[in-house]
């Protein structure tokens, strides 16, 4: 994929599930009975058991984006009433493989999105999720629809749980990611009537890095993690201006970061000064 061309969401999203058809089909698979996979960044589907309390038996479930089908796998498999709908036609292809693997019946679970407008009947939803979509939707009107759309799927008193990668302000590390700070999501949700009744922090000092290596070397122009498996260990590459790399040991640094540093950060209660996995419940009131 040339990173320079302009992001088209459809065309990129069906790139990436057409490549894990085709050949990594360990990105195509999850592990339904433990926490389940999410498509890039296992650690984020920890997301699930927090939207859990929300759930009850007769609670009805719509995940946007969703993928390669995670979240409504998951809930299916728990016996709870769950739909998805994604932008990308080969992602719902591998949601209906894995559905097959966990003998889920996929027929009216899965449906094509266009992004804007939800292909669903008005207050049919007690429970819209949505894990690390939004980030990927860069055009600022278009999440303005989601919101408007979700508002008018979800029930009244609804929830709408938001699992996103925030920074402590806007920031486009790639030309299909644009993080925003916790506060923009919370006015384009106060502005379609959501409340917020719960706000987690999760500080991921390991994204933090190519944040705030960004934020020092002036903006790169290139900031796409390469990993590189030669010495048997994945390392990722940051690029700056002047063609040079920062090579980072990811294990190392996940390492560091998640066992040591992130509870740290917690303690102290600065997550909102670095780039953080967070999750925004909230709760319409219409
Ligand atoms: C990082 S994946 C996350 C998938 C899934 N929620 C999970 O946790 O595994 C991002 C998903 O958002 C969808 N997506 C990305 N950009 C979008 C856009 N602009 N409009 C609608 N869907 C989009 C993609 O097709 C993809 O399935």
């Amino acid at each position: 994929m040339n990173s320079k061309k302009k992001y088209n969401p459809y065309e990129w999203w069906t790139a990436v599930g057409e490549r894990s058809v085709a050949g990594n089909q360990d990105n195509a698979k999850f592990d339904v009975n433990n926490k389940g996979f999410s498509l890039y960044d296992i650690p984020d589907i920890e997301a699930i058991p927090k939207f859990f309390k929300y759930i009850k038996k007769d609670t009805k479930v719509l995940d946007i984006g969703s993928g390669i089908g995670s979240y409504v796998i998951n809930l299916i498999n728990r016996g709870i009433t769950a739909h998805g709908c994604d932008i990308s036609d080969s992602l719902l292809t591998i949601c209906r493989q894995n559905s097959k693997i966990y003998n889920i019946n996929s027929s009216g679970i899965f449906f094509i999105w266009d992004g804007h407008n939800l292909p669903f009947t008005d207050n049919s939803y007690d429970l819209v999720t949505t894990n690390t979509v939004l980030q990927h939707v860069i055009n600022e009107n278009q999440i303005k629809d989601i919101f408007c759309d979700v508002s008018r799927v979800l029930n009244n008193n609804g929830y709408f749980c938001i699992s996103e990668l925030v920074s402590p302000k806007e920031f486009m590390p790639s030309v299909h990611v644009k993080q925003r700070t916790v506060d923009n999501y919370l006015s384009i949700g106060k502005k379609y009537g959501f409340k917020a009744i719960e706000i987690i922090h999760y500080p991921k000092l390991y994204g933090s890095i190519f944040y705030l290596y960004t934020i020092l070397l002036n903006k790169p122009k290139e900031v796409e993690p390469k990993t590189n498996n030669e010495s048997g260990s994945d390392y990722i590459y940051i690029q700056n201006n002047n063609n040079n790399f920062l090579r980072l040991s990811s294990q190392l640094t996940f390492f560091i970061t998640n066992n040591f540093l992130d509870p740290i950060v917690r303690l102290l209660k600065l997550e909102k000064y670095f780039h953080s996995h967070v999750d925004i419940v909230f709760i319409l009131s219409k």
